[in-house]
């Protein structure tokens, strides 16, 4: 298979592809549990790094701890280039439910199961995912848990520090603490609140990782990106992947997938030019969706 083409962006002190891969999909159905297929599912992690992906997601309340247990049994020992990058702010309960879990006490509980479940003594990065709001972002002030974080990172516990589910203003506030070298929220050919905030966080040099690139648990369907696919002999997801790349430089994509095939579809899309007149139909397309 073709390498990824070397198209990467500084993030983290590190050179990182901007292809890069999600881990989540990969514990059972609901985030919750062991994989359907594990064999498959480690043969994803393995066939994704040796495609040239060096920047995966991650994080312990995946399963809880399957993911991370599964990428230490994929991976370890990890190649030097590759950037891990967890979060923290969340447990699971026994139904599977996700339970906020912002207080100092449980980000470095959370910080220690990601260290021992990855095998790693220190964490590339975490994200805080903040969860005023499960589904979005909702202002409140995060002082209190970025300040944990800074100690944990001054304790070398964690190298960088992110945030995920944020506002521009919960940013600013965090960036009065700790420098913050990327931000993770919900963003994708349609859902395109960020807008503004991928543009200010690029003149910042800060890494912007959509999270639901494809439109997560409801994969992105429309007539014009199955039109636009067609056209370009791709697929809808490789299309919504390669508008991604072409929207902003410091756009990092992490697509989840548990199937190897939709791996290897997703990792081409870092192949696949949109001409400008496929641009533009893209664009009214999703201007007629908000
Ligand atoms: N910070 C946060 O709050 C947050 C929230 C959600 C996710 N994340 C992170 O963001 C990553 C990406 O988000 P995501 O995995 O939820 O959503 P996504 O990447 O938008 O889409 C994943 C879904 O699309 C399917 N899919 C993937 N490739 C496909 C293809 N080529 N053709 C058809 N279907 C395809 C997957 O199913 P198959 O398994 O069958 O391929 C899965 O159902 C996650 O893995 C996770 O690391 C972060």
């Amino acid at each position: 298979m073709a390498n990824l083409p070397v198209e990467t962006f500084e993030s983290a002190g590190r050179v990182v592809r901007r292809m890069g891969y999600g881990a989540m999909q990969l514990a059972g159905p609901g985030v919750f549990g062991p994989p359907k297929d594990r064999d498959a599912a480690l043969a994803v992690l393995r066939e994704a790094v040796a495609s040239g992906v060096n920047h995966i997601d991650t994080s312990d309340f995946y399963g809880p701890h399957v993911t991370n247990q599964l990428i230490r049994e994929a991976l370890h020992p990890y190649p030097d280039d590759l950037l891990i990058v967890t979060k923290l702010g969340a447990v699971r309960g026994d139904d599977a439910s996700w339970q906020p879990a912002m207080e100092p006490a449980d980000l470095e509980r959370g910080v220690h199961d990601n260290l021992r479940n990855l095998g790693l003594d220190v964490l590339d990065v975490v994200n805080l995912r903040i969860m005023g709001d499960v589904h979005k972002p909702s202002e409140g002030s995060i002082e209190k848990q970025v300040t944990a974080l800074a100690e944990l990172q001054h304790k070398g516990l964690v190298r960088h520090i992110g945030v995920s589910n944020a506002t521009a203003k919960q940013i600013a506030e965090a960036q009065r603490l700790v420098e913050i070298v990327c931000v993770q929220n919900h963003y994708n050919l349609v859902n395109r609140h960020d807008d503004t905030l991928v543009d200010d966080l690029a003149k910042q040099g800060i890494a912007y990782v959509p999270f639901f690139p494809l439109g997560g648990f409801s994969p992105l369907q429309s007539s014009v990106l199955s039109q636009v696919a067609a056209k370009l002999d791709a697929t809808p997801m490789q299309v919504a992947l390669a508008w991604l790349l072409h929207r902003s430089p410091n756009i990092l994509l992490i697509p989840g997938t548990s199937s190897l095939t939709h791996l290897r579809e997703n990792l081409q899309a870092a192949h696949l030019e949109l001409p400008d007149e496929v641009l533009a139909e893209l664009e009214a397309a999703a201007q007629a969706h908000e």
